[in-house]
């Protein structure tokens, strides 16, 4: 009897073990020759999840890709030119797209939308057709519209799953972390700020009440807290004077959602983050993208490895209903313009 049990525990083993070995995960860069994309590139070609990655740009991808492809991981590493964006593509299962124009001194994330906008549109087309499965994460500005473009072209196509597309908001979640630390004197790996909303100023919407270090932070510090949360993009844009946005602390957030994701792909269960997604918690007034605690994984059949369950918001201060009463407004703009770009183009 217990030899029999025994058997079959490890035979259950194994298949795990192999089905995990064998899992592919091939990941592409789309602008993986600019700031966030190089860093982006080599953090993910240090996780060991990632099979193969496909480094794609219209200009300097193929260069990023040699150098980075002469690290000692298992992965792949292929570059590929502006016109070889179909085969950048093909059999992907996850596509991060950094690529676009930065903000400079003075702009807001809305001014980027005039150039980006169509940028994005043009490969979210190229992913609806070569790839249509892969889940995608956008990174480009202004993520409140870039990802409502993003699901509108695959809608377009025909081929929409909402479980799959997320604007990556984690750099929020890694500055309200750091900076809530800061305040509290506390270790940033143990503070776990859960930011809702969108991404940009006022959208931006920390929950610090909700963590055991915010609690007590209140009146001016806290107040200076969430102004410097809500912008520190534009900490990073005048510090770089003209010479772009966050790359760095990008990448880093980017590799980490990235990684996440892959996690959840790879089976890991309970793997729940905050990002930008289709979402019915605003839907009533209009809001049909919100940031929240998300958690990856396993959703149907049909739509595999995506949104496994969006999560309410949970208890809110005072404070924090102020900061949603003000962030709806704005994103429902910035959400409808996304859209009304696709309907027109
Ligand atoms: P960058 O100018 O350094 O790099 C952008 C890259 O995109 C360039 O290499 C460029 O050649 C490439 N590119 C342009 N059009 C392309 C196309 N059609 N196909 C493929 N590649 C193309 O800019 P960056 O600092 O890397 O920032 C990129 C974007 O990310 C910006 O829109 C920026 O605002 C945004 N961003 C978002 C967050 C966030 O939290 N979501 C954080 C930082 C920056
Ligand atoms: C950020 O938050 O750093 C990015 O969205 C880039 C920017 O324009 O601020």
């Amino acid at each position: 009897m217990f030899a029999r049990s025994a058997a079959r525990a490890l035979k259950s083993q194994s298949r795990q073990f192999s089905s995990s070995a064998t899992r592919q995960s091939k990941v592409a860069v789309l602008g993986a020759g600019g700031g966030i994309g190089q860093p982006l590139s080599l953090l993910l070609k240090l996780n060991p999840h990632v099979t193969e990655l496909s480094l794609y740009d219209i200009r300097g991808a193929p260069g990023v890709a040699a150098d980075v492809s002469h690290i000692d991981t298992a992965s792949e590493v292929h570059g590929y030119p502006a016109d070889k964006l179909d085969q950048a593509l093909e059999g992907t299962d996850v596509v991060v797209i950094p690529a676009g124009v930065p903000r400079k001194p003075g702009m807001t994330r809305d001014d980027l939308f005039n150039t980006n906008a169509s940028i994005v549109r043009d490969l979210a087309a190229a992913i609806a057709r070569v790839s249509p499965k892969a889940k995608v994460l956008v990174i480009s500005n202004p993520v409140n519209s870039t990802v409502p473009i993003v699901s509108a072209v695959f809608e377009k196509a025909g081929v929409y799953d909402p479980a799959h597309i997320f604007g990556v908001t984690t750099l929020d979640v890694v500055r309200a972390n750091r900076f809530l630390a800061g305040v509290t004197g506390t270790n940033p790996k143990d503070v776990k700020v859960t930011v809702v909303g969108g991404h940009s100023g006022a959208t931006i919407v920390p929950l610090i009440s909700q963590t055991p270090q915010g609690k007590g932070v209140t009146g001016e510090v806290y107040d200076k807290l969430v102004h410097r949360i809500q912008f520190g993009g534009d900490e990073v844009v005048q510090a770089k004077d003209g010479a772009g946005s966050a790359t760095l602390s990008m990448a880093y957030a980017g590799a980490r959602f990235t990684g996440d994701l892959l996690r959840a792909i790879h089976g890991e269960k309970g793997v729940v983050v905050p990002t930008f997604v289709k979402s019915p918690l605003f839907a009533d007034q209009g809001i049909d993208f919100f940031s929240s605690n998300v958690e990856l994984g396993v959703r149907t059949v049909l739509s595999p490895n995506g949104v496994e369950k969006i999560h309410g918001l949970g208890e809110l201060s005072e404070s924090e209903k102020k900061l949603l009463d003000a962030c709806l407004p704005e994103l429902k703009k910035n959400i409808e313009k996304g859209k009304k770009f696709v309907q027109q183009s």
